[in-house]
């Protein structure tokens, strides 16, 4: 198994959905960030279910961080943050494992773990655990914050409901801290009757974030292989439901030609930038000072309540399914929060291999 990313600082996520905990375990962190406990809250309750469009499982998450920290600050061991399940109800589950969901991961973990696993509420592979990805991230993303680093994400499409482009301005990232993040106000209407609407129809809808990343310096990522699009893309795969990423014009390059493709450069204010930003702010893994933009296809819940004849493996014959349970019609909202705070995990990573360690640490207070 592999729960880990980050290799200079590094993070391990571990937990089930209906285990006692969820949480993350974070290695090599410097001394002396400290904890913003507000902004870890505010990033867990943007997460939390809201309304008609999400689950009815709603955990207050409490978290608790057991080792790591003293006085508010990072003391440079292991940092341990569990938060506990309490709002679980497993019966609907337990048909599950010969009736498999499809596309979701009932089938995938009976044949890896030979039935060993835990199913309820989608054990490992559930998006509860996005919760304790989401207190860790926060973290992060405050330490990167004073850095100067900011990361902000809006929900980009829906159905063929579209929102805005990032620009990115700060005025956007202001609008990205919304519980359902859109650039315009009018289009996020749209989008929550939309998502409504598929969940009395007993079905689901996916759709598209974008990211965007300011202030990161040009010259963070190695070639080949562990560049900042490898870098992200292995992340961002790791949170359930996302199936595709793709940097600045993406899959549209296919479209252009070289002449419109290229960032032409430019100097402003002594500063050397690109008139457009077409390759999203990175070339050949390396930042080149632009901000970093990323979009992820996240894909229609899999858990609908509309009957699906799907296999039965133990009547070895394909027979109506009926999911029950508590279950997102769309997880893009609640993913928004959980692509920050991992995007702030990779962020905290890869700018700790180009500076070290200590650079996350904004104002160094001598003890
Ligand atoms: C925040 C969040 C909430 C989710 N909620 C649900 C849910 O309520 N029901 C469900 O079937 N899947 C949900 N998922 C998605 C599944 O966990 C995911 O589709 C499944 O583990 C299979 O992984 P894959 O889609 O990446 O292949 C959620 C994902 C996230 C990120």
């Amino acid at each position: 198994m592999s729960n880990r990313i980050g290799s200079y600082i590094s993070f391990t996520l571990f937990g089930e959905s209906h285990g006692a905990e969820i949480g993350v375990l974070a290695d090599g962190l410097p001394a002396g960030i400290p904890v913003d406990e507000d902004f870890i809250k505010k990033q867990l309750s943007r997460r939390r279910p809201v309304g008609a469009i999400s689950t009815a499982r709603v955990e207050s998450d409490e978290y608790r961080i057991v080792s790591g920290v003293f006085g508010g600050y990072t003391t440079g061991a292991p940092l341990c943050l569990l938060i506990p399940n309490s709002n679980t109800d497993s019966k609907s589950y337990e048909g599950l494992t010969h009736h498999p969901r499809p596309g979701h991961a009932d089938y995938t973990a009976l044949v890896k773990y030979g039935g060993y696993s835990d199913y309820r509420g989608g054990g490992h592979f559930s998006g509860r655990l996005t919760a304790a990805l989401t207190a860790m991230g926060a973290l992060m993303q405050s330490a990167l914050k004073a850095k100067g680093v900011e990361i902000g994400a809006h929900i980009s499409t829906i159905g063929d409901i579209k929102d805005k482009s990032f620009t990115p301005s700060a005025e956007e990232f202001a609008l990205s801290a919304q519980d359902f993040p859109v650039i315009d106000k009018a289009v996020g209407e749209k989008m929550k009757a939309y998502i409504a609407e598929a969940a009395a129809e007993g079905d689901s809808v996916g759709g598209i974030v974008e990211l965007a990343v300011t202030g990161v310096p040009a010259g963070v990522g190695e070639p080949w292989f562990d560049g900042v699009e490898n870098a992200l893309a292995r992340a961002m795969f790791g949170i359930p439901a996302v199936k595709g990423i793709e940097f600045g014009a993406g899959f549209d390059f296919a479209r252009l030609k070289g002449s419109t493709a290229n960032d032409l450069l430019q100097k402003e204010q002594g500063r050397v930038v690109t008139k457009t930003n077409n390759n999203g702010g990175i070339n050949g893994g390396i930042s080149n000072g632009m901000p970093v933009i990323y979009r992820l296809a996240i894909k229609p819940t899999p858990s609908i309540y509309k009957e699906q004849n799907t296999l039965n493996l133990k009547a070895d014959t394909v027979a109506p399914l009926q999911i029950h349970g508590r279950h997102d019609p769309a997880i893009i909202h609640r993913a928004v929060p959980v692509t920050e705070a991992v995007s702030a995990l990779v962020f905290a990573d890869l700018l700790a291999q180009q500076y070290g360690r200590a650079w996350l640490v904004p104002v160094k207070e001598e003890k």
